[in-house]
């Protein structure tokens, strides 16, 4: 049974997918945009006080293996590129409308999508699944 965490973050990504596609909508896409990338950042740290990351982690040794580590360097690629994006759509509310910074904005936009697709299947692969207690 998949963690109810893998079904949020599931979810969230559909939303991504359709305010990516209907990004013309700014009063759908900003907002949207701005809850998913917040929801990213308050992740771990739900994560960190919901579960015993110190047995997983430094007891199990969970932190030596291959696939924590590809998880987190993901994650961080993940945030600078949601820090560049941030930039990048500021400038376009400002109404900077050079279609340089438009395609920019969209390119780091496919990347993100990509990039968020391995950080959750990676996630999923290391989630415990519910019956360990875990929501
Ligand atoms: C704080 C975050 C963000 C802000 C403020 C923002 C802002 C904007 C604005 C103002 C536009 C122009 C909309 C229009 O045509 O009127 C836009 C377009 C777009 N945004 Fe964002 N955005 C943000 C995050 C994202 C993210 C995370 C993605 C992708 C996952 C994304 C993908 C796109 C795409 C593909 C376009 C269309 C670009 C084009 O014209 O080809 N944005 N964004």
């Amino acid at each position: 049974m998949l963690a109810g965490t893998v079904l949020y973050v599931v979810a969230t990504y559909a939303l991504m997918v359709a305010a990516f596609y209907f990004s013309r909508l700014r009063k759908f896409h900003v907002p949207v945009m701005v809850f998913i990338m917040t929801s990213d950042f308050l992740f771990p740290i739900y994560l960190v006080m919901t579960r015993d990351w110190y047995t997983r982690l430094f007891v199990d040794e969970d932190i030596l293996t291959f696939g924590v580590w590809v998880h987190f360097m993901l994650l961080i690629a993940l945030f600078v590129l949601y820090f560049v994006q941030i930039m990048a759509g500021h400038r376009l509310l400002k109404g900077e409308d050079d279609q340089r910074i438009r395609q920019e904005h969209r390119a780091q936009g496919l990347g993100i999508l990509l990039v968020r697709a391995f950080v959750i299947i990676t996630g999923a692969l290391l989630a415990q699944p519910l019956e360990s207690g875990n929501t």
